[in-house]
């Protein structure tokens, strides 16, 4: 049997003066902070301030990109993840991601779900379906699709589809949830799903979330970070970081009250 695992209290990152540079162009550098777990921590600023670059450090999708190269220190629950030891696909089963257009496999929802629970040998009928009914269920979906797990998931509306990602990324039972502007491609009501789906998730899960928007990160997150490139010729840098309430209503940095009361950006 395959109990819901709790983890509570885990899935906090430490960041020291991370940078970020692709070639010979730094994209962010001296970015320091810490996420706390059980918590929504928003990452605003202009476009091109880094944002989707810091978070894609958090699980090290950087890697991937061949062009990058990340200093610093970046520790989950204390421990560094660009330690040369660790595993990044042990990392990811951790830190889970959900994009900004939503990419289901072109596989049923069933297999969607239970996509990453069978690549890590979980094989029993019983145990995935326990698993996809819970995912589906904290994704906010299930109610939905319970009767139609075989349906292809393209077949889904853009916000179902968005929930079966979030449903995937959440099967393998991850710390932390990685997402990248995760509602810019949705239609309003759907948003509004995604921004509930959030809120309820952070009891099981630390969520960083990218958005351009920012009546969504103050509608949903506890802890704002504020980004920004002041010019081309430096790297972004991380002006602050604080309780969402305090941000939007009393924040410390002039640049950033200049941000939120729309003056820029
Ligand atoms: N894969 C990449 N290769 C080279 N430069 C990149 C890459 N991704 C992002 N950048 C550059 O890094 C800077 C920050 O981009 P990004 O992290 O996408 O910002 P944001 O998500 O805030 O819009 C931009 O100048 C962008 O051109
Ligand atoms: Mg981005």
């Amino acid at each position: 049997m395959v109990t819901a695992q709790s983890h509570a209290g885990k899935g906090s990152f430490d960041l020291h003066d991370v940078s970020v540079t692709y070639g010979s162009e730094t994209a962010i550098a001296g970015v320091s902070m810490h996420i706390e777990p059980n918590a929504v921590t928003a990452l605003i600023g202009p476009s091109g301030c880094g944002k989707s670059t810091l978070l894609r450090c958090l699980n090290r999708m950087n890697d991937e990109l061949g062009n990058a190269t990340v200093g610093g220190r970046i520790l989950l629950d204390g421990v560094d993840v660009y330690d040369k030891e660790y595993d990044p696909v042990e990392l990811r089963t951790k830190v889970g991601q959900v994009f900004q257009k939503p990419n289901p496999f072109p596989m049923t929802i069933y297999d969607n779900v239970a996509y990453g629970p069978r690549t890590q040998g979980i094989r029993k009928r019983s145990d995935l379906d326990a698993l996809v009914e819970r995912s589906l269920t904290r994704a906010a979906l299930w109610g939905e699709v319970k009767k139609d797990l075989k349906k292809h998931a393209f077949e889904l509306s853009g916000g179902q589809q968005q929930r079966v990602c979030i449903a995937r990324a959440l099967a393998t039972e991850p710390e932390v949830l990685l997402m990248d502007e995760p509602a810019s491609s949705l239609d309003p009501i759907s948003t509004q799903q995604i921004e509930d789906t959030i809120a309820e998730l952070k009891e099981y899960v630390t969520i960083v979330i990218v958005t351009h928007n920012m009546q969504q990160a103050a509608r949903i997150s506890d802890k704002t970070a504020f980004m920004l490139r002041e010019s081309m010729e430096h790297p972004a840098f991380l002006v602050e970081v604080g309780e969402t309430r305090t941000m939007f209503t009393n924040p410390g940095d002039k640049r950033t009250e200049a941000y939120i009361t729309g003056r820029f950006g």
